[in-house]
């Protein structure tokens, strides 16, 4: 059932109360690295805005555990969305307090305060109901907006909408748009369906790729978890990193996958982990005792880019080594390029795979890149959002 939206609701002169997820990564001197996050919230904050409501944001930022940390502090990323918004963005020091109350009741049309990081409260990650209605009294309309956070039921996303009410509970665009992209791939993608999985670990992939090998054409295995596969199969990983506590699991996963279920067939390994260091191209499962495997090889990169030049539907998540440190990025930029160059609806999942997107290059030669980590794999997982399922249907 499609949600309503920010853009249903008459905002003019109302307080709106908006979870977005500026969840942001920060560099080691606490500065933002990717604002991505943030740029994506500005259609449903503008649409506020434009349309005399009265808006809080509020989000989260890193784990610090219910207690205040200056290093999480929302203030920075206040400071930067005023230059974005190229007006002034209020700031209340903590998001429940008769300060932050005094500083709702000063908005007036048009304008807009960000809250301090929820996280501060242990109430947040609790998901209290006391905590969630002390948010909610606060205003008229609730909007949903952090899809990288809705995954979770933290109290703003799920305590909050409920204390909310017969009130107006909504998503806003950007939730809206990454539903869309997600939920289409997986009821109805056009053929053939073809899924790309990297990353570190299996054991964070599994339910997804068990829901994508009913679903997709091709699942095709990169990144370092092609060496838990690989060391199932009885084959050498050399210092590679693996999971040798799933390897029962890999098994399982092949069997299960058959013919859908690609592994690299050569590896790209180096003795350090550094562009410099001895490199080496084997053949899978003989990697030598001092090197580890950092990216597919060669044949196996033309093998994936054959298959993902003729895909009409593709969704990748999890980058194919480490992209971070040529030439171990070869494998990761081939498939990329394969993307871009074929005629295909292709969606990339949050965290690494959409840093190594951005870095690399390509994020405006695909259909979508999506801001959720967690969030995407649980939708592709074939997960249903309770943040979601408890907001007004259109
Ligand atoms: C994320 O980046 O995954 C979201 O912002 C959620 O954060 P969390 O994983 O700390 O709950
Ligand atoms: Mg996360």
């Amino acid at each position: 059932m499609a949600k309503k939206t920010i853009a249903d609701v008459g905002v003019a002169g109302k307080t709106v109360l908006m979870r977005v997820d500026f969840n942001v990564p920060l560099n080691d001197d606490g500065k933002i690295a990717d604002d991505i996050r943030i740029r994506m919230a500005l259609p449903s904050i503008q649409s506020v805005l434009q349309r005399g409501g009265r808006l809080i944001l509020m989000s989260h930022l890193g784990r610090p555990k219910g207690v205040p940390d200056p290093k999480y502090s929302l203030k920075s990323v206040t400071e930067h969305l005023d230059t974005l918004l190229d007006g002034p963005v209020a700031f209340a020091r903590n998001a429940v307090s008769d300060n932050a109350k005094a500083q709702v009741s000063a908005l007036t049309d048009g304008s807009v305060v960000v809250l301090e990081n929820l996280r501060f409260h242990p109430g947040e990650q609790e998901g209290d109901v006391e905590f969630g209605k002390a948010l909610a009294d606060m205003a008229d309309i609730y909007c949903n907006d952090a899809f990288g956070t809705c995954h979770r039921k933290d109290a703003s996303m799920f305590a909050v909408p409920l204390a909310m009410g017969k009130k107006p509970k909504t998503i806003g665009f950007l939730v809206a748009k990454e539903i869309e992209y997600l939920s289409n791939l997986i009821w109805n993608p056009k053929q053939p369906f073809v899924a790309i999985l990297g990353g570190k670990k299996v054991s964070d992939k599994i339910n997804v790729i068990n829901n994508l090998l009913g679903i997709c054409d091709r699942v095709l295995i990169g990144g370092a978890m092609a060496y838990t596969f690989v060391l199932a199969q009885g084959g050498s990983v050399g210092k590679s990193l693996v999971e040798p506590d799933k390897v029962d699991l890999a098994t399982r996963l092949v069997d299960n996958g058959g013919e859908k279920l690609l592994l690299p067939i050569d590896s790209h390994c180096g003795d350090d982990f550094s562009s410099n260091c001895n490199k080496l191209i084997v053949a899978a499962g003989e990697i030598p005792s001092n090197f580890q495997g950092l990216d597919i090889g060669p044949a196996t990169a033309n093998m994936y880019t054959d298959i993902v030049k003729s895909a009409k539907t593709i969704v990748w998540n999890g980058p194919m080594g480490v992209f971070e440190i040529p030439p171990f990025d070869y494998g990761t930029k081939a498939v990329a390029q394969a993307i871009a160059d074929g005629d295909n609806i292709s969606v990339i999942g949050g965290g690494d795979s959409a840093a190594a997107i951005n870095q690399l290059g390509f994020a405006d030669k695909v259909t979508h890149v999506s801001t959720g980590g967690g969030a995407s794999l649980a939708l592709l997982e074939g997960q249903a959002f309770a943040a979601v399922d408890v907001l007004d249907n259109t």
